[in-house]
């Protein structure tokens, strides 16, 4: 059984107070800190980049996990990189052809049933250059066996270092968790030694599912910074 570690989402956290945000998550037992980065593009919705993150990593001995809900994450890797994200996740979705339904600006949300690996291997490397870990992400519509060709390593190709199953569709905090991702956990499990996160309408009654399908990664936003008792929603979350 892999540790479970809990990842907070600074998307529900008071934008004003993230250094006081910071030092919650380290007194309530939180893992990682986890930076939803949006565009308006890939989702509808407009959060924080790069600088942000930057200030974020300077400000928690918390590993730091940047997801980048971005159009083209090709001509951000660097800037994450120097920002000192740890993890690095970049949403399939931006490797492949779009299904015809989200293909044009304003469609939501993203989705494709074959990934470009090639394309995706590329930025896989430049993470990894940096000395960055790789997560693969992918959206609730977004079949699981496009990730077939990275959970292993082919030749002198590595495998990604981690996979990231969207229980939403990306864009907002405080969304319902859509339980066909347990599925994709399930799947992904059986083929992936590696760290698998979930993100999305996590709470005390959907974490033990999601673990029990073999996550091992929590991440949480709304649940865990509502509540009155942060350090006892990590705790139950982790089921301790
Ligand atoms: C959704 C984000 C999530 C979100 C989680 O687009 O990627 O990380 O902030 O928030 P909750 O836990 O409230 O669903
Ligand atoms: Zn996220």
């Amino acid at each position: 059984m892999k540790n479970i570690a809990v990842s907070a989402s600074l998307l529900s956290a008071d934008f004003g107070r993230i250094a006081e945000a910071l030092k919650l998550c380290e007194a309530s037992g939180v893992e990682r800190i986890h930076v939803d980065v949006m565009d308006g593009h890939f989702v509808p919705n407009i959060t924080i980049g790069p600088a942000v993150t930057a200030a974020v990593r300077k400000n928690t001995r918390l590993a730091v996990e940047a997801h980048l809900m971005i159009e083209n994450p090709w001509d951000y890797i660097e800037d994450f990189i120097k920002a000192g994200a740890d993890v690095i996740g970049l949403q399939v979705e931006c490797y492949g052809v779009r299904r015809p339904a989200c293909r044009a600006y304003g469609q939501y949300p993203k989705e494709i049933d074959v990934l470009d690996t090639a394309a995706f291997r590329r930025d896989m490397a430049r993470i990894k250059a940096g000395g960055r870990e790789v997560c693969a992400v992918i959206n609730p519509g977004t079949p699981v066996a496009v990730l077939d060709s990275v959970l292993s390593g082919a030749g002198e190709a590595p495998a990604v270092g981690s996979v990231l199953v969207m229980s939403v569709n990306p864009g907002f905090s405080g969304q319902k968790f859509i339980p066909e991702a347990l599925d994709k956990i399930r799947y992904v499990r059986a083929r992936f030694p590696g760290d698998i996160g979930i993100d999305g309408g996590i709470n005390a009654q959907t974490a033990p599912q999601a673990v029990a399908a073999g996550a091992n990664v929590l991440i949480t936003g709304s649940y865990f910074f509502s509540s009155a008792d942060p350090r006892a929603a990590a705790a139950l979350i982790k089921n301790r």
